[in-house]
């Protein structure tokens, strides 16, 4: 089986990198000689995906002047527009009449290296027979990420930004997946939860709920959320003080 979609949310408001982001989304701010964006869409060419789903927000234009059909990065853009900021699940679920095959998604402000790691999240999918797979690493602050209950190579449960209290582990989703369209159900069905955002969290954990096949693969290397003023100068650091690739 091959993997040939991906999906890059970036309808965010990116509020925390105001006010750059009034006027352009806050994926386009540089890293390095490209957008962060860019680092991404990389990552997804260079795994064999052919079309890149981008979900974008209304009346922002920039992501399309920037992308255009893609041809110039090696891919196929499409571009959909999720009418209102209402979580992640919300923005994947904007692709769905895009998306009739096994997909792949990267959050579009976050910059992974090596690039490779979204082309061995994928051979994983595959070679597991997964139904979902979440990329994720040990990480500092459980209070950022949704954090796994692992089992063997399994997740059997999962939690959006748990108190240190509650964290049932250290192992959390950095903002790569693999997901077949089995997910889209999983999210219409899934309710507003933390910050009364439509969570892609609590989808998988419907499908696990639902004894689907959900696994999770561990994502070595530099992974940076480039949300805040301080993240992107240090994705900057790193980027232009390491070889690029
Ligand atoms: P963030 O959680 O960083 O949210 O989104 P944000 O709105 O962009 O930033 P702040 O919190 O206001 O500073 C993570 C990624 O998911 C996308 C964002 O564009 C970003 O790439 N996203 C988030 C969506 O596409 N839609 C949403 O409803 C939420």
């Amino acid at each position: 089986m091959l993997v040939r979609k991906g999906l890059i949310p970036a309808a965010g408001s990116g509020t925390r990198l105001g006010p750059f982001t009034n006027a352009i989304p806050k994926e386009l701010l540089p890293v390095g000689d490209k957008a962060v964006i860019e680092h991404v869409v990389d990552a997804m060419h260079l795994a064999g995906i052919e079309e890149v789903v981008f979900v974008v927000s209304p009346h922002k234009h920039g992501l399309s002047d920037y992308f255009g059909s893609g041809k110039r990065f090696g891919i196929d853009a499409t571009y959909v527009v999720q009418d209102e900021r209402k979580g992640l699940g919300d923005a994947v679920l904007a692709g769905e009449h895009v998306l009739d095959e096994t997909f792949t998604v990267v959050l579009g402000d976050n910059f992974f290296a090596p690039k490779t790691f979204l082309k061995d999240l994928i051979d994983f999918h595959i070679r597991e027979k997964a139904d979902s797979t979440i990329g994720v690493a040990e990480v500092e602050d459980v209070t950022r990420h949704g954090i796994i209950t692992p089992s063997g190579n399994r997740i059997i449960d999962m939690v959006e930004k748990p108190p240190v209290s509650e964290a049932k582990s250290n192992l959390g989703a950095l903002g790569a997946y693999v997901f077949t369209p089995d997910i889209f159900d999983a999210i219409r069905n899934t309710k507003p939860g933390y910050k009364g955002e439509i969570q892609l969290t609590d989808a998988i954990r419907l499908q696990i709920e639902e004894k689907k096949n959900v696994l999770y693969n561990k994502i070595n290397g530099i992974h940076i959320d480039v949300g805040t003023p301080k993240d992107l100068m240090h994705a900057n650091d790193w980027y232009l003080t390491h070889d690029s690739e």
